[in-house]
């Protein structure tokens, strides 16, 4: 089936596309980005001549385009990831996440619906549910209750997403995954940051208390986990992917510094994340009994491979940091 991705230059959709055309002979992906501050094309150099592959700059907001290709490349399935994903920047701006994430994911399902597209599936977030108290983990059921507009724009692509299920029927799964981490992920979310400015001997911004949970999932395990619900997960079905690995952020970098050999005075407090969630837990047992899928990588290994990834990319670093970069570091670290 010919897959249409979106976001596929981003974090999470380069590895997907990584992984699809290496573990998926015959399967032809197209990859739509408009290359937004997190788009890269260096992600996908591994693949780029592949000829299955091809590469189209858009946005999803542009329904034309998004159905001209559905029909030019006759498209049987679009994997949505193309989001504003950062909560720290939609605190800074929350217009271009409604933009993106609802109206663009609108677009996509209306796209969708018009060519009775065979397949859909929606990438969303355990960010969704909001804060869970402990010992509580989400399952699909939880009621949505986002905090950040991030979470809310997500929730209400969500809601959308289902709703073209029930009204039009179309054959859609969403995935809500806990917090990612890998190579190639942009240094503004937690791990890469914190890898980063500790390689750079540079302060990691710790904020509030730092004994925020989160559960940490690597990024192939989740794109073998969208790629089962792909293949056999049911319409109007929700399925949650976590990593089974539950830490306050104080332990994630501590853990960080000890294998990047700096010592734990680089932790420096800074004021906390406006509406921050204490913790996010999720049960992932309905895709591991239904699907059979289970995450693979410990936590241990994963951000080993992950800090040795970043240690011998220097130069992609470099690059993303350059510019923009500097700019959004000061706006959202700067008066902290
Ligand atoms: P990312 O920010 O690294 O990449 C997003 C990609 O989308 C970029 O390539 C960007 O250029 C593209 N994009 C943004 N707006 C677009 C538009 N209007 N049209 C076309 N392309 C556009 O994000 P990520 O971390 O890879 O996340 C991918 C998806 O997974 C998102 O939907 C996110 O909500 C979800 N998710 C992320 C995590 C995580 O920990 N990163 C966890 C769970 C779910
Ligand atoms: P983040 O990677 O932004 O993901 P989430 O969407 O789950 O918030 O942040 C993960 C956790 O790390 C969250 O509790 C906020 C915290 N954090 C810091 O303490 N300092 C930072 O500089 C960043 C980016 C995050």
């Amino acid at each position: 089936m010919n897959l249409l991705v979106t976001g596929g230059a981003g974090f999470i959709g380069s590895a997907f596309v990584r992984l699809a055309l290496a573990t998926q002979p015959g399967a032809r992906v197209v990859n739509l980005d408009n290359l937004t501050y997190a788009g890269n094309l260096e992600n996908l150099v591994s693949i780029a001549s592949h000829p299955d592959y091809r590469f189209v700059r858009g946005d999803i907001g542009d329904q034309p385009l998004v159905e001209s290709l559905i029909a030019e490349e006759k498209i049987g399935a679009i994997v949505h990831f193309a989001a504003e994903s950062h909560v720290d920047r939609s605190i800074l701006s929350s217009k271009p996440f409604v933009e993106t994430n609802v109206l663009g994911t609108l677009s996509l399902l209306d796209a969708a619906r018009k060519a009775k597209l065979e397949r859909f599936v929606h990438v969303s977030t355990d960010e969704v549910y909001g804060d869970i108290g402990a010992p509580a983990e989400a399952d699909e059921s939880f009621p949505l209750r986002a905090s950040s507009p991030y979470s809310a724009s997500k929730a209400g692509a969500d809601l959308l997403a289902l709703s073209y299920v029930r009204t039009f029927g179309l054959n859609l799964s969403v995935t809500r995954a806990s917090n990612n981490y890998g190579p190639f992920q942009f240094p503004e979310k937690l791990i890469p940051l914190m890898v980063s400015n500790a390689l750079d001997d540079k302060p990691l911004p710790i904020y509030g208390d730092g004994q925020q949970v989160r559960d940490w999932l690597y990024v192939d395990d989740h794109c073998r986990g969208i790629w089962a619900v792909l293949k056999r997960g049911g319409p109007g079905e929700v399925y949650n992917i976590g990593g089974n690995c539950s830490l306050p952020n104080l332990e994630v970098v501590r853990r960080i510094l000890a294998l990047t050999g700096r010592p734990e005075s680089l932790m420096t407090t800074v004021a906390d994340r406006p509406g921050h969630d204490r913790r996010y837990a999720l049960t992932s047992e309905k895709l591991e009994r239904a699907l059979g899928w289970a995450p693979q990588m410990d936590f241990e290994t994963g951000l080993r491979l992950t800090i040795d990834w970043y240690r011998a990319n220097t130069d992609w670093v470099q690059r993303v940091k350059s510019g923009a970069y500097r700019d959004y570091y000061e706006q959202n670290y700067g008066g902290r």
